[in-house]
């Protein structure tokens, strides 16, 4: 039986101190205070940034397979460690026992990967004698650590989306400050302990900062940071990118996401990834999908199919095997998309299934006959709720998927090749995914989005780019 700890610390230059145990996390079913941690004060923060900074030369000359090494300990103790990762998810994010298990299994493959990336660093030769004035030179170029990070990390994914910053900054050589979500701290910390583990790292490598949003400000202002990757709600990430000064600033954000189901799709496979995609922890992920978008010649049946499917899932204790729809995140949020489910409604859209609440439990919600005016077909819906829409014109279904703010993924189900190419040349979204929903990741593909969704992209190898910065070299022949 796993058992989480009462206190917690945070981690300073490498190390875990114990301040104060300031910030109380609650089990997110039960509402009762399950853990404490330290809370990083802006003078812990300011130490940490002055850590990071002495941290920076001597990570850039950490050799590759150092690098490799320090990822695959993590990749190692993460494996011993699963059950306890798993619960402390459960436990601080409320999310279903299958669902936390899922994450700790893709925070290993996303280690595994930086550990592979590590060795992987190459440049490349460039002949330079592209006309008379250049006879005679050469150019090669190589990637340099970019210097300290500043990571920002949410409480949907509090393992695998904090490992998708510090994986590859190890594997760059970058020293990093960390902020966890203050509501799901624990995952960041396990790592900080882990790390910890590692001597090869140069004191100020890393720090773990649970912080008050008050309090950190210094994550986005600092000076001394020269890169700021936030991943979070759309509002709070384009605001520190104003306040972010002169620092490369990555931001992965949310979206509401469409998937189209053509006429020719295999239905009962749509019905299974759909239901998957709308609901899988209760929806709070920047890629749920949040809009199904259905060829008029199978509206009807698909329709009658999801709401009959919506219906049967379990809701309930996320520690409980069988539970596939726990709480969200907190009481006001479940509150807060009940309200716009209620307004939906009344302007006209009928609910299929579900649409109750109570405390932080919303039942899987599915609605049809939405509108643009409405918040659950235009802004982020980060949880439980699904709405249909009915096309008859591919071309129009591509326009209907683009016509949002928002551009992380989409999915597509048909079996025509041509229509997948325009979908993949026209569609405003960082990646299209064929046969299967918006949601779909797994942690090497480059993952981000245009438009509000974001700037830049994760998925290790494509973080490491943005953690460094390109030097050149041209050399003159004598
Ligand atoms: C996210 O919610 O931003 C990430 C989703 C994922 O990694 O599956």
């Amino acid at each position: 039986m796993v058992q989480l700890k009462d206190v917690y610390p945070l981690y300073l230059n490498n190390k875990a101190v114990q301040p104060n145990a300031d910030l109380a996390v609650t089990d997110k079913f039960t509402g009762e205070i399950a853990f404490r941690t330290a809370l990083a004060t802006p003078d812990v923060i300011d130490e940490a940034i002055a850590g990071a900074v002495r941290a920076a030369e001597p990570m850039a000359r950490l050799a590759s397979y150092e690098k490799r090494d320090v990822l695959a300990h993590c990749v190692g103790r993460f494996i011993e460690r699963f059950d306890e990762l798993a619960y402390a998810l459960c436990v601080e994010a409320g999310k279903p026992i299958a669902d936390a298990e899922g994450e700790v299994t893709r925070l290993i493959d996303t280690f595994r990967i930086a550990s592979e990336e590590a060795t992987r660093n190459y440049g490349e030769v460039q002949p330079l004698d592209i006309s008379a004035r250049a006879k005679g030179y050469m150019g090669m170029w190589k990637r340099v650590p970019i210097g300290p990070c500043s990571f920002i990390s949410p409480f949907n994914f509090p393992l695998n989306l904090a490992a998708h910053k510090i994986a590859p900054a190890i594997a760059m050589g970058c020293p990093f400050v960390m902020k966890p979500a203050s509501l799901t701290p624990l995952g960041a910390i396990i790592m900080g302990e882990v790390l910890a583990e590692c001597d090869v790292l140069p004191e100020g490598a890393f720090s773990i900062l649970p912080a008050s949003r008050d309090g950190a400000d210094l994550f986005t202002t600092d000076e001394r940071l020269k890169l700021l990757s936030f991943t979070g709600s759309p509002g709070v990430g384009w605001e520190l990118k104003a306040k972010a000064g002169k620092k490369k600033v990555v931001l992965e954000l949310g979206g509401n996401a469409a998937v189209i189901v053509d006429a020719d799709a295999d239905l009962d496979h749509a019905l299974a990834r759909i239901v998957f995609g709308g609901y899988y922890q209760s929806g709070q992920s920047c890629i749920h999908v949040q809009r199904v978008i259905i060829h008029e010649s199978i509206y009807e049946t698909f329709r009658n199919m999801l709401a009959e499917k919506v219906k049967t899932l379990v809701s309930g204790d996320p520690k409980a095997r069988d539970t596939f729809i726990g709480p969200m995140i907190s009481a006001k949020e479940a509150q807060r998309l009940k309200g716009w489910i209620d307004a939906a409604v009344a302007g006209g859209a009928t609910v299929l299934a579900g649409g109750g609440c109570e405390g932080a439990m919303l039942e899987a919600t599915l609605l049809e006959g939405c509108t643009r005016d409405m918040a659950v077909h235009t802004e982020e819906a980060f949880g439980p709720v699904v709405i249909l829409s009915k096309f008859s014109d591919w071309d129009a279904a591509l326009e209907e998927v683009n016509d949002s703010k928002f551009g992380l993924q989409a999915g597509i189900f048909t079996r025509d090749i041509h229509k997948v190419l325009e979908a993949w040349d026209h569609l405003e979204v960082g990646g299209v995914v064929v046969i299967d929903v918006s949601s779909y990741r797994v942690d090497n593909m480059p993952y981000g989005g245009v438009k509000d969704s974001g700037l830049g992209r994760e998925g290790v190898r494509f973080a490491m780019e943005d953690m460094s910065e390109i030097r050149n070299l041209v050399i003159r022949r004598a």
